[in-house]
């Protein structure tokens, strides 16, 4: 069976993306799921390619039990060719997106990583890079959340398809 493949993009690839992408892969795991999923980030800005992610998200996700070895890639047109679903951190990610995507049938596979928040009354996933340690934490608790019912909201659609 094929896998489905999640990927998800800010801008940098080396803060919120690559977080969401060390997240989800470790909720996948944890529930055994790893055969039905494949997860991968990449940036709108090419200028971080083949870095690790920012030093600071890596020890605050390290204290989280997540161990981030992404290196920053671009986005690619191509990469809605064999994705089920990209995920855009903000705005401006998700505007960037939709003129990347290379059909209508592409840009339905766009949606906004808030959109799964429930608790957080946010719109975004926020730009930590020129915030503080707390501004790390805070998009570690969106992310958490997020992708805690981005997952649960796949796999409910696969047990309907099923
Ligand atoms: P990210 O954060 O989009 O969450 O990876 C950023 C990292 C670097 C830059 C912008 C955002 N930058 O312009 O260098």
């Amino acid at each position: 069976m094929e896998k489905y493949k999640v990927l998800f993009v800010c801008l940098g690839n080396i803060c919120r993306s690559p977080a969401a992408h060390g997240i989800f892969e470790s909720i996948v795991e944890k529930n055994h799921d790893s055969e039905l999923f494949e997860v991968d980030s990449a940036g709108l800005y090419s200028g971080h390619q083949g870095q690790l992610p920012d030093r600071r998200m890596r020890h605050a996700a390290e204290a989280r039990g997540y161990i981030l070895t992404h290196r920053a890639r671009p986005v690619s047109s191509l990469d809605f060719l064999d994705c089920d679903m990209v995920i855009a951190m903000d705005d401006q990610n998700y505007e960037d997106l939709m003129h990347l995507a290379p059909s209508v049938e592409a840009s339905r596979k766009i949606k906004r990583m808030a959109s799964y928040l429930t608790t957080h009354k946010i719109s975004y996933i926020p730009d930590p890079y020129y915030m503080g340690h707390d501004g790390f934490e805070l998009v570690l608790d969106l992310l958490e959340e997020a992708c805690a019912n981005l997952y649960r909201t796949i796999k409910d659609e696969m047990t309907v398809k099923a």
